[in-house]
């Protein structure tokens, strides 16, 4: 977890906000700029009304006719409503369209970042700062933007207007608010302490209602309502302190601006009426001070409010920025791009891999092995050995360490991610579907090729399956596949892979969960996929071995080592798990295996 150094807290680091300005606001500039003249109008309207109303009381104590200020008056401030609702609507708007953009762009990043970034970060968090983090960048550009323009117009103009009354005046006026501004300093400090932390507590809930939805099942069955409900307590009695803690650090801010604004009121006047009584200013002109400053005052007060919007706005931003700059694939991966077609030979050189949450202990240890191009190559191992990360490794879901795999006489690590992956198909061990049609699931496309999308059903042996479903391929298999059973998921994902092709294939454990006379058809199915002209080269992980007997050549994994390797009918006569494993399949004794095997 990253701490906030002092730095961070005091604002010192203004990089991000600059960023966010210069890649998401600037495309807006004229839109702001517009914005700004209609609020500097605004102001100068809402400063200028003070001076006739000094004038209207200068001439009502000469005896003066009165009609022209009052018209002047009117009018002025019926200009104010309208250039005030534009300045607004200049302002306001570019927020929302930064924060689609903001939005779109974070989503396509998310798309491209490894999975190692996703193993380190809470799903539930991502959200949080997707949906939470991103409204609150938007309420800081939009009205935390429009107030600091505000505040700076009608400082500026007041200013202005008060010095050419009297210089003095302005001067001691200014006293207590600039009093006020230097003691903000810690105030600001701690407002963006708690906003930041504040915005991970609601990350923290948002990923423990996640995590409940998705084990709603397992909530439910080991009835853990009550401990989920406590721990929930915590986490949302965690975000109500700090959020307490916000609300009165805010409103410690209200009465220190009010007071300084009425100490300024009380200084005009002490200080005013003797300048009156010397003549070095009229009474109208002492009202008009009086007016100007209360035109000052709003303005002044809402800056508390107007802090702890850019405050909020900042540790949302530096959230945002946090997922924003994590390196993607392509960064962290080289850049050659090879030719498909045909299917790779492979080469693991001595390759040791742990994975970065795993302390050190490495999945796979000196694995050295050659998987000639268009072969199918089993992988056999227990439970743990390291047959799914193998096939992780090989598609990239995990960083290969460099020079430990070579595809084709090329480092895997230097090649172009997004190239290789087009050449390969991984059907992972959990495929994960998505809440959509069957159709969908096989195609990942809402349009797909019926002919290749029927014959992948078929191959994957789904057609048997269909039958029972109420409209075939168009039915929605429920929440994430919730509708289909274990063996069907996995078959759904396989017709995925066969939809797709490509010159490797990475099978895992795609067979473990079908019955016999399905599985000699998808054996069928893959022999007939190494014979066809693309010939590709197939990894398949199975702890069957009346699959992997199908197999050239079966990589023998124990306990992240290659412990043996070879052809089926070699394997099963030397000691080891795998001679072990096809005693138990067959349920043979030792004594007579011999005989079997040669016959
Ligand atoms: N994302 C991960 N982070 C840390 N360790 C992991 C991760 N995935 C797997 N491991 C560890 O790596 C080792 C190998 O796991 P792997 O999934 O490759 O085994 P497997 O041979 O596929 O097992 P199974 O037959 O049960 O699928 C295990 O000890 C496992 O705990
Ligand atoms: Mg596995």
């Amino acid at each position: 977890m990253r701490t906030t150094s002092p730095d961070h807290a005091a604002g010192v680091r203004s990089k991000p906000v600059i960023r966010l300005l210069r890649r998401y606001a600037w495309r807006y500039r004229w839109s702001y700029l517009a914005g700004a003249g209609f609020l500097w109008l605004t102001n100068y309207l809402a400063v200028s009304i003070p001076g006739q109303i000094g004038h209207a009381i200068d001439a009502l104590r000469a005896s003066q006719p009165l009609g022209r200020n009052v018209a002047a008056i009117a009018v002025m401030g019926l200009a104010i409503i309208f250039v005030r609702s534009l300045s607004r609507i200049l302002i306001f708007n570019p927020g929302r369209y930064l924060e689609y953009h903001l939005r779109q762009d974070l989503f396509a990043h998310l798309l491209r970042l490894p999975s190692a970034f996703y193993a380190g970060h809470r799903t539930g968090d991502i959200i949080s700062r997707a949906a939470n983090d991103i409204g609150w960048v938007r309420v800081m550009v939009g009205f935390g933007g429009l107030q600091v323009m505000n505040v700076a117009l009608a400082v500026a103009l007041t200013g202005w207007k008060m010095v050419a009354l009297s210089p003095r005046l302005t001067g001691l006026t200014l006293l207590p608010i600039v009093a006020a501004v230097a003691a903000a300093q810690w105030w600001i400090r701690r407002l963006f302490t708690l906003s930041r932390q504040n915005q991970r507590q609601l990350g923290d809930i948002s990923d423990r209602v996640l995590g409940s939805l998705q084990g709603m099942a397992t909530i439910q069955g080991f009835t853990a309502e009550r401990a989920f409900i406590d721990g929930f307590r915590r986490k949302n009695l965690a975000w109500l302190g700090t959020g307490m803690r916000i609300a009165v650090l805010r409103s410690l801010a209200l009465p220190v601006l009010v007071l300084s604004g009425g100490l300024s009121l009380y200084i005009v006047i002490v200080a005013g009426a003797p300048l009156v009584e010397s003549g070095a200013l009229t009474v109208g002109q002492l009202a008009a001070f009086v007016a100007l400053l209360t035109v000052l005052l709003p303005p002044l007060r809402s800056i508390g409010w107007m802090l702890s919007v850019l405050q909020r706005g900042r540790a949302s931003l530096e959230r945002l920025l946090e997922l924003m700059d994590a390196p993607t694939e392509e960064q962290l991966s080289g850049s050659i791009r090879t030719a498909s077609g045909r299917g790779p030979a492979i080469v693991l050189d001595g390759m040791t891999f742990s994975y970065p949450g795993a302390g050190g202990r490495p999945a796979l240890e000196e694995v050295a092995a050659e998987v000639p191009g268009g072969s199918v190559v089993g992988v056999f191992g227990r439970t743990g050995s390291g047959k799914s990360t193998l096939l992780r490794l090989l598609a990239r879901l995990e960083q290969p360490p460099p020079g430990a795999i070579s595809v084709d006489g090329i480092d895997l690590a230097d090649l172009d991610i997004a190239a290789w992956r087009e050449r390969i198909v991984a059907v992972t061990q959990r495929p994960f579907l998505f809440s959509e049609t069957m159709e969908f699931n096989v195609a990942l496309d809402e349009h797909p090729d019926q002919q290749r999308l029927h014959r992948a059903v078929r191959d994957a042996a789904l057609e048997p399956d269909l039958e029972a479903l109420p409209d075939g391929l168009r039915t929605v298999v429920g929440e994430r596949g919730i509708m289909l059973s274990g063996g069907q998921r996995q078959r759904v994902a396989l017709a995925r892979g066969l939809y797709r092709g490509g010159d490797l294939l990475l099978l895992d454990d795609v067979l473990s969960a079908v019955d016999h006379e399905t599985e000699v058809r998808l054996v069928e199915t893959l022999a007939s996929l190494a014979r066809s002209d693309r010939q590709p080269t197939v990894l398949i992980v199975s702890n069957r071995l009346s699959v992997l007997q199908h197999t050239d050549t079966v990589l023998v994994l124990h306990r992240g080592r290659l412990v043996d390797s070879g052809e089926h009918s070699a394997l099963i006569l030397r000691s080891g798990p795998y001679r072990d494993a096809w005693l138990a399949q067959r349920n043979v004794p030792p004594d007579e295996m011999a005989s079997e095997a040669a016959s």
